[in-house]
């Protein structure tokens, strides 16, 4: 389908700056399915005392068989769109974070497209890991702020349970499914909307953090099966204590080079992989735990959709409002490490 976007012709070919961009609406869906420390405690050799104290996970959402990850962004994507008062034939781009697409390809973007009958957007998607959703939305308000589009729908979303080993109590009470979206628009307020990003990879630190198999390196094959290589695996200790060290280290930068301290932040939302990660991470950066969202112990970690459904919580508890100085920050597989910084516009 060709892409009838009117602001091809971007902005910066046109010698315009670039314009601010925000998150225009927000929505979220998880699987009705729950897998609780109970359940997990009957399939391997985990207490929910562990978990808890460990993690601060209680219960995860799972998808039942035949529900993939375009499916959870589908409903999330119809939501944004309505609230954000658009129809999908608006949508001029689709970017969907996500580790666990439905297939090698079609892309989840081209299979979210379909589904939600957005016929003018092209996309694609963004591996990011744990920070695909910050990587996405970055992205996409780029190609908004260049004027080269007028609606972007990003995506975070993971079926995270379908490359779980349930037999593997390192890592099989970590994850859940679950998708968020945002329209990201031209900024209605110039005082609102997304102000910046940073972001890094460190791609040495891939083996700490990988699915083996599967992939050009190691095709799926009955031996790659036998081996369980198909499934998430992860140094636990390692990924802890990069994701602390960096996620401070990355708050910091973006923070410093907009002259802004921890303390202007109202909200701050991490990707939610493990309670002492955020916790220590805040603490680090003198944050108020006041302002700091955690809500892990509901969904576990849903990888790309973490920071997208803490919005959402934080939203509809009343701890965000219009004009809040937001700060995202998120580190994952990769490693991948982002944040953004923005005041919330809606
Ligand atoms: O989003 C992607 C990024 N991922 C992360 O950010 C995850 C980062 N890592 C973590 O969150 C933590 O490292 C874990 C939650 C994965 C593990 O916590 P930990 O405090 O680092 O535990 P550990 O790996 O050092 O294991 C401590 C003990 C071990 O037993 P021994 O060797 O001391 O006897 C483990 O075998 O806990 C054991 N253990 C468990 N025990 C009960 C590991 N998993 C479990 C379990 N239940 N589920």
């Amino acid at each position: 389908m060709v892409n009838q976007s009117s602001g091809l012709v971007s902005r910066l070919q046109r010698g315009q700056p670039v314009r601010r961009t925000e998150i225009s609406s927000l929505a979220t869906f998880v699987p009705p399915r729950l897998l609780t420390n109970t359940d997990l405690e009957k399939m391997v050799d985990t207490t929910s005392e562990w978990i808890i104290q460990r993690t601060g996970i209680i219960q995860r959402h799972v998808v039942d068989p035949g529900v993939a990850t375009s499916d959870l962004g589908k409903e999330a994507a119809l939501e944004a769109i309505e609230q954000a008062g658009l129809t999908p034939k608006d949508i001029d781009l689709i970017v969907v974070g996500t580790t666990t697409p439905d297939m090698f390809f079609p892309s989840t973007a081209c299979l979210v497209q379909h589904k939600i009958g957005a016929t003018h957007a092209w996309g694609f998607d963004v591996a990011g890991a744990c920070s695909g959703f910050n990587f996405s939305l970055s992205v996409a308000s780029q190609l908004v702020a260049a004027g080269c589009h007028d609606h972007a729908l990003v995506i975070g979303a993971d079926v995270m349970s379908s490359i779980i080993d349930y037999k593997d109590r390192a890592t099989c009470v970590l994850f859940g499914d679950g998708a968020g979206a945002v329209v990201v628009s031209a900024a209605k307020d110039p005082d609102l909307g997304i102000i910046d990003f940073a972001h890094e990879i460190d791609g040495s630190g891939g083996p700490a953090l990988q699915m083996p198999a599967g992939g050009s390196l190691r095709p799926a094959s009955a031996e790659t099966v036998a081996q369980r290589l198909h499934y998430v695996k992860q140094d636990g200790q390692t990924v802890f204590k990069f994701a602390v060290r960096k996620t401070e280290d990355i708050c910091r930068t973006i923070l410093e080079r907009n002259h802004l301290a921890a303390n202007d932040v109202d909200l701050f939302v991490s990707h939610q992989a493990n309670r002492r990660i955020i916790t220590s991470a805040a603490e680090r950066l003198g944050l108020d735990p006041c302002k700091v969202i955690i809500n892990i112990e509901m969904y576990g970690n849903t990888t790309a959709a973490t920071i997208p459904i803490a919005l959402n919580e934080a939203r509809e508890t009343g701890r965000l409002k219009k004009g809040d100085l937001v700060l995202l920050a998120s580190v994952g597989a990769g490693f991948t490490i982002g944040s953004v910084l923005l005041r919330w516009a809606i």
